[in-house]
């Protein structure tokens, strides 16, 4: 019986144990989902801002994307994929790191 639980929780203990190098990935979705980013963009439909997919593609291979990425984020803005404006995310909502995190996570797709 003992033995029995100990089968039946080991693997559950490797997948925590596994998923921790993930844990970053997970920590952008994260974010998108909790500071707003959700309701006008997603990874690859077209909502009311472009899809990460697109923003990714655009901006590969551009070292200077992070920073320029998180500052519209941060000031909000329009003009690079239409006329409808991003709003503007004030370090209320999403701190610098949040912002570095989120980007990194927007980029790797
Ligand atoms: C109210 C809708 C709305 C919300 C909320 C929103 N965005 Fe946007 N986002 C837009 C629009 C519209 C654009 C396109 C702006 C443009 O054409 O310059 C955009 C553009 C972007 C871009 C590309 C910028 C560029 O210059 O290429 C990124 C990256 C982005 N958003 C990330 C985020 C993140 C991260 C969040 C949450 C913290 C967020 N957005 C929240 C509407 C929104």
């Amino acid at each position: 019986m003992k033995l029995d639980r100990i089968a039946t929780l080991t693997p559950l203990i490797a997948a925590c144990l596994l998923g921790t190098p993930f844990a970053h990935a997970d920590d952008g979705e994260a974010i998108y989902e909790s500071t707003g980013c959700k309701a006008c963009h997603t990874i690859d439909q077209k909502r009311m801002g472009p899809t990460y997919k697109d923003v990714a593609a655009k901006y590969k291979g551009n070292p200077d994307a992070p920073a320029m990425l998180a500052k519209k984020i941060r000031d909000g803005g329009a003009g690079t994929w239409g006329t409808v404006p991003m709003p503007a995310h004030p370090a209320d909502r999403i701190s610098d790191e949040e912002l570095k995190i989120v980007v990194a996570w927007i980029l790797s797709h």
